[in-house]
Formats: structure tokens, sequence, C-alpha cells
């Protein structure tokens, strides 16, 4: 089997891993050995730089800074993770990638979407994903629903006018590349949303064997 790189990405609580979890399920039952990731994580020293990044206390935090650290995570991953699933066949689901940088720094902390991915280029060596799906939700709603989940990050801290920045930011990149990233209304139950991401691999699969 050749190797599938996924992408789940949206704002802070539109529901990524819920749809992982019934993703992962359903591309093991096709037979594919399925690996799943977190970004700013995966590895453990990528786990470290995220307890730095989302550190509430580290208000001081440059723009640069943040965006640099989120690619130094992502480029461990992409090495010690990433690069050799794909190259073993794997289907790989990373909850968020490349595409969160471009909207959260690039866009929402206006360091500018060409700068973020310049930056990110080096750190991923080009690899992107194949499909990625971008759970498409008002900020207000995601940030209610993570609120129910845990005690909120540095990130989730920031303004509302932050996270609508990040919503709209989603809206508009995906609407440069249709190809590669798929817009879901995340306001959808969880059942219709993994409807939604089965027919649309499906799809996928389809167009590779066409
Ligand atoms: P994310 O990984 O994007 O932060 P989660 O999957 O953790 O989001 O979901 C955040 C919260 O919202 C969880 O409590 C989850 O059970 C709930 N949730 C997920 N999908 C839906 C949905 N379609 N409708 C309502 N609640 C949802
Ligand atoms: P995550 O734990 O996935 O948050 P959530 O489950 O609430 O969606 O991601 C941590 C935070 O980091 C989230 O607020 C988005 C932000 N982020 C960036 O700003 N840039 C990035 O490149 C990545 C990967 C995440």
């Amino acid at each position: 089997m050749q190797g599938i790189f996924i992408s789940m990405e949206g704002p802070d609580g539109s529901g990524k891993s819920t749809q992982i979890t019934l993703l992962k399920d359903y591309l093991e039952g096709l037979g594919y050995e399925t690996l799943v990731t977190r970004e700013p994580g995966g590895t453990v020293i990528s786990e470290h730089i995220r307890t730095i990044i989302l550190n509430k206390e580290y208000t001081e935090m440059g723009y640069m800074t943040e965006a640099l650290l989120y690619a130094a995570a992502r480029a461990q991953l992409v090495t010690e993770v990433i690069a050799p699933a794909l190259k073993a066949g794997k289907a790989i689901i990373s909850d968020r990638f490349i595409d969160s940088s471009a909207v959260y720094q690039g866009m929402a902390r206006g360091l500018g979407v060409d700068n973020v991915y310049q930056i990110n280029s080096f750190a991923t060596q080009g690899i992107m994903p194949d499909i990625t799906f971008h759970l498409d939700l008002p900020a207000k709603v995601g940030l209610a629903r993570a609120k129910g989940r845990a005690a909120l990050d540095r990130m989730e801290l920031e303004s509302t006018a932050f996270h609508e920045r990040v919503a709209q930011g989603y809206r508009d990149l995906a609407a440069l590349d249709r190809n590669r990233i798929h817009t879901i209304d995340a306001t959808a139950s969880i059942e219709e949303i993994h409807a939604r991401i089965v027919q649309l691999m499906d799809q996928y699969f389809k167009s590779k064997q066409d």
C-alpha cells in the first residue's frame, strides 16, 4: 500500500480529535496500518516544545518565537515519525499540521502566510498532507466546547477577535487550495461529519486509481 498523509484542521474545539478517532477506525477497516499524531507534539522532543508554547505564564512570547517553536516541533515530528511512516506505506492522520501555522501565525498573528510557509517548508522538507479536512465552526462555538473539556492554554486564552481571525483565516486558506483542503460544516452532528469525511476519502482513493 502507498502511504497517505491526512491532516485535520480547524479552530480550537472544532471536533478534530473526535473525527480522527472515527477516521482511524475507517482506514483500519480498509486495511491501512494507521498512525495518529498531533501538533505541536507527537514525539518526546515535540511534546516538550508544546509545553513551552502553550504555557499560559509565558505571556511575553514573541510571535516570531512562537512561529519558530511550532516549526521546530514540526521538524522533529516529520523526521522522526511522518517521513518514515509514509515510506513504510502507513496512513498518518495528524491533528493539525502546516496549515495551523499559516492560519494562527500567518493570518491571526499577522506574520504573513508566505513567510510562515517559507519557514515551514524548511522544517518539513517539503512534505505536505495529501488531503486535509477543515472543520469549519464559529470561533465562539469551538471555544465553548474547548472550555467544557479542560483548562484553557495560552492560545485558547487569546481574545475572541483572535479566534474569529482564525476561523475566517481557515475559510480563506481553504479557498486557495480546494483540491487539498476540504471544508466541512462542523456544527453538524459527529455522525454527519464522519459520513462526509468518508465520502471525501473514497473520492480521494478513487481519483488515485484513475
Ligand atoms: P478538537 O480536537 O478540535 O479540539 P474535540 O474533538 O476534542 O475537538 O471536541 C471538543 C468537544 O466538542 C468535545 O467535548 C467533543 O465531545 C465535542 N464535540 C465534538 N464534535 C462535536 C459535534 N459535531 N457536535 C457537538 N459536540 C462535539
Ligand atoms: P491543539 O492542542 O490541537 O488545540 P485544540 O485541541 O484546542 O484544537 O493545538 C494547540 C494550540 O496551538 C491551538 O490553539 C492551535 C495552536 N497552533 C498554532 O497556533 N500553530 C500551529 O502551527 C499549531 C500546530 C497549533
